[in-house]
């Protein structure tokens, strides 16, 4: 059954004119009735419901809580669902997506066939029109490729539109269709991080990076074990020797035409296809979930064609290191001493500490290749989880004033990330009696931290910082606006990134 290609669109009628089988209108917990009533003709299409079962506590308006309204009298909708969009306070870019998605999730679970997202008053209508596209765009997102029954999981609808009422049309329409593809392309990177690992080989992550980029008019350049031996990447080659799959870096270039000077953006994402820690073996609880140890780089490779396809003003080069962490008769070990391009020498205390071996090499090849500003990405550090959970990725780098870019992009894409510090005591537990470096800070605390200046030595002077993705990346229960697996966590602020460079 070939897929339909949904269409979605941006319209600034009022809301009684949208004519979809299914019309969400977002509910701030705290507001009364009267700023619905104003919608106009609400009330009267809904029968006086949503006064009733606001009153009776029957729908709260928490987020992501539905309540499902038969339209009578001269509305054109079939049915109005009312949406929970919590505290109008705690209302920020990711929450407005996330609301859309689970709008997006609802219609596709009931199978309708096409869906309006009301924009409320007071809300910015072409910004809040590009997050809501994007949002709804998540619940296309299939997580059941290898289900027979491939509609399990409903149907998604075949037209999405936003409501902007009294907007303007073409501003609304050029966000809707920029959202969009911002959604795509964090649908993109989750699925490159659900496939699993014996489909997904360093080769064919390669391979798959390759047709996207050249899809999207990137240069890329995919590099075999031969030419990483020439570039005498010590590091990614050592994480890689264990494995029967050879490993692969991916080159994507986007070079504007006009763009000379200024900043070039070095993105660089962890690309560890399977990680079972090597000899440093992981327990078997959860192992499974290490096939999405490539999420930063499917961030990375997912955020560049995008930034492509927006038409970016600036120069972007991403750097995607990809290996296979396996155990065997020619594996790491530890205790063994690698050379990192760069010339540093690394004592490998923990084979399970191998993201920050690759992307050391990584960096160094980004930085070769003229990055100018730094930021690479990574399911990193377990630690990360424990720091901030599943809610907020680890934000570390240098200077001050670049870790403050990267976190105000954050926040207006809509990813959260929280600073972690880099004091120079931290740096102390990375001292080998053997070699420049151990890869693996033995018990002390601060994995994520040590990890960060783990990278921090092989960038020089340049402003660089690091998203740890851990927790973030995936999840591991099913919510209103997330099937359990990929996130496509950082990917909105890698495409923020490249296009505005953080201005
Ligand atoms: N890929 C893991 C980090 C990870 C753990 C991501 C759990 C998502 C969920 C990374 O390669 C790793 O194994 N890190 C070690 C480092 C340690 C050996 C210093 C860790 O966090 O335990
Ligand atoms: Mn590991
Ligand atoms: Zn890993």
């Amino acid at each position: 059954m070939a897929m339909q290609v949904p269409k979605f669109d941006g319209v600034v009628i009022e809301a009684a004119d949208v004519a979809v089988d299914m019309l969400f209108v977002p509910v701030f917990q705290d507001e009364g009735d009267e700023p619905l009533h104003a919608i106009p003709g609400l009330r009267e299409a809904s029968a006086g419901w949503i006064a009733q079962v606001r009153a009776s506590g029957e729908f709260r308006a928490k987020a992501y809580e539905f309540f499902i309204v038969p339209v009578r009298g001269s509305w054109k909708a079939k049915r109005v669902a009312l949406v929970g969009a919590g505290l109008r306070a705690e209302l920020t870019a990711e929450r407005i997506r996330l609301i859309a998605a689970s709008c997006g999730y609802t219609a596709r679970l009931r199978a309708v066939s096409s869906a309006a997202v009301l924009i409320r008053g007071g809300l910015d209508p072409v910004s809040t029109a590009a997050i809501m596209a994007d949002g709804l765009s998540a619940a296309e997102f299939d997580s059941g490729t290898y289900k027979a029954d491939q509609t399990v999981e409903g149907r998604y609808p075949a037209e999405l539109v936003v409501v902007a009422p009294g907007a303007n049309l073409a501003a609304v329409r050029a966000a809707v269709a920029r959202g969009r593809l911002i959604g795509d392309a964090a649908n993109q990177a989750r699925a490159l991080a659900n496939e699993p690992a014996n489909v997904l080989t360093p080769r064919e992550f390669a391979a798959r990076v390759a047709a996207m980029g050249t899809a999207a008019g990137v240069g890329v350049d995919v590099l075999d074990e031969t030419r990483l031996r020439e570039l005498k990447m010590g590091l990614l080659l050592g994480v890689a020797q264990g494995s029967a799959e050879p490993p692969r870096l991916v080159v994507l270039r986007y070079e504007p035409k006009g763009a000379t000077g200024g900043p070039v953006i070095g993105l660089v994402g962890k690309g560890v296809t399977f990680d079972t820690g090597g000899i440093s073996i992981k327990p078997a609880e959860g192992m499974d979930r290490m096939k999405d140890d490539m999420a930063g780089g499917a961030a990375v490779a997912a955020a560049i064609c995008a930034i492509a396809r927006l038409g970016g003003p600036h120069r972007v080069i991403g750097v995607i290191p990809m290996v296979e962490n396996m155990p065997g008769g020619k594996a790491l070990r530890p205790g063994d001493v690698l050379t990192a391009a760069s010339g540093t020498t690394v004592e490998i205390t923990n084979t399970d500490a191998e993201g920050r071996l690759i992307l050391a090499d990584a960096l160094w090849y980004a930085q070769q290749l003229g990055a100018t500003h730094l930021l690479d990405v990574a399911t990193l550090t377990g630690a990360c989880i424990v720091a901030l959970g599943k809610t907020a990725s680890g934000l570390l780098g240098a200077p001050d004033a670049w870790v403050e870019t990267i976190r105000t992009v954050a926040a207006r894409a809509g990813d959260r990330v929280w600073p972690l510090p880099l004091y120079s005591e931290y740096r102390e537990q990375l001292k080998s009696e053997i070699a420049d470096l151990i890869n693996a800070a033995s018990g002390r605390g601060a994995g994520t931290i040590t990890a960060a200046w783990f990278l921090r030595e092989f960038v020089k002077e340049r402003p660089w910082a690091h998203l740890d993705i851990a927790g973030t990346a995936w999840s591991e229960e099913r919510k209103a606006c997330q099937p359990k697996g990929a996130t496509g966590a950082a990917v909105r602020t890698l495409i923020d990134l490249g296009m505005t460079a953080g201005a």
